[in-house]
């Protein structure tokens, strides 16, 4: 079976309306058919969703960098996926390294907020990575396992799910691990994914992600069971991104 690749944009705490500019770019070129059947997906900050929404006319998906447990309530400061289902999101992040750091998000949380994705009708992108300590451990599939079970509930499907595999060392570092690594932590990965979410989660796209770059894309994104990236930095620029997404056309 053959698996849409999908890359997705990491904009982080970046953007302005005027970025907006760089997505209308990057609209144009998909629709032109430039990205071929890759899916492409831009998450912007909360701020810029529903006119991003606006932007991408339907040619490039757009998602949320994190959402709350709960569909409403007493949460000053925070969104829930039924807000970013309503400004019409399709993807939310959850779980990247930075959330997980800065604000102390655990696996058991990740977990409650992947259902909350999937009670408003979007799709989880989740993220899990090791550290360089713990690479330098040689605990990487220790680690990365270990953050799948706790991460994930039951119900993964190809529809409603990807993982993004992103060594915290190589996120804005400039650092990839080779492509052999990279082809042998997706591997663990799919196996799995397929031990516990059955032979279905064969399609389930797994994403590379960490410093993803127009010049080392074509080697990392073509590794074995990777399905796309998850791209921060070079998602800024629409040149930059568009040689990416283009990486499988
Ligand atoms: P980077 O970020 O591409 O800037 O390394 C990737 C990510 O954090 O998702």
């Amino acid at each position: 079976m053959a698996i849409r690749p999908l890359i997705a944009g990491n904009w982080k705490m970046h953007g302005r309306k005027t970025s907006l500019a760089e997505l209308a770019t990057i609209r144009d070129r998909v629709a032109a058919g430039e990205t071929g059947g890759t899916e492409i997906v831009v998450c912007p900050p909360a701020t810029l969703i529903a006119a991003a929404v606006e932007t991408a006319r339907g040619a490039v998906g757009i998602g949320g960098q994190d959402c709350h447990t709960n569909p409403e309530g007493a949460h000053t400061g925070d969104i829930s996926a039924e807000m970013l289902a309503d400004l019409g999101a399709s993807y939310v992040i959850l779980g990247h390294s930075e959330r997980r750091t800065d604000h102390g998000e655990t696996n058991p949380l990740v977990r409650a907020k992947v259902q909350a994705v999937w009670r408003a009708g979007l799709s989880a992108i989740v993220c899990i990575g090791e550290t360089l300590a713990e690479r330098n451990e040689g605990q990487t599939i220790e680690v990365v396992s270990w953050q799948l079970r706790e991460s994930l509930p039951e119900g993964g499907r190809p529809s409603n799910l990807a993982i993004a595999y992103e060594p915290v060392w190589a996120i804005g570092s400039g650092l990839t691990p080779s492509p052999g690594d990279v082809a042998a932590v997706h591997g663990s990965i799919r196996d799995n994914l397929i031990r516990r979410h059955g032979p279905e989660a064969a399609g389930i796209r797994i994403l590379y992600g960490g410093s993803v770059k127009p010049d080392n894309a074509a080697t990392l994104l073509t590794a074995e069971n990777v399905n796309g990236a998850l791209v921060g930095g070079a998602s800024l620029k629409a040149s930059d991104f568009l040689a990416i997404a283009k990486v499988y056309s």
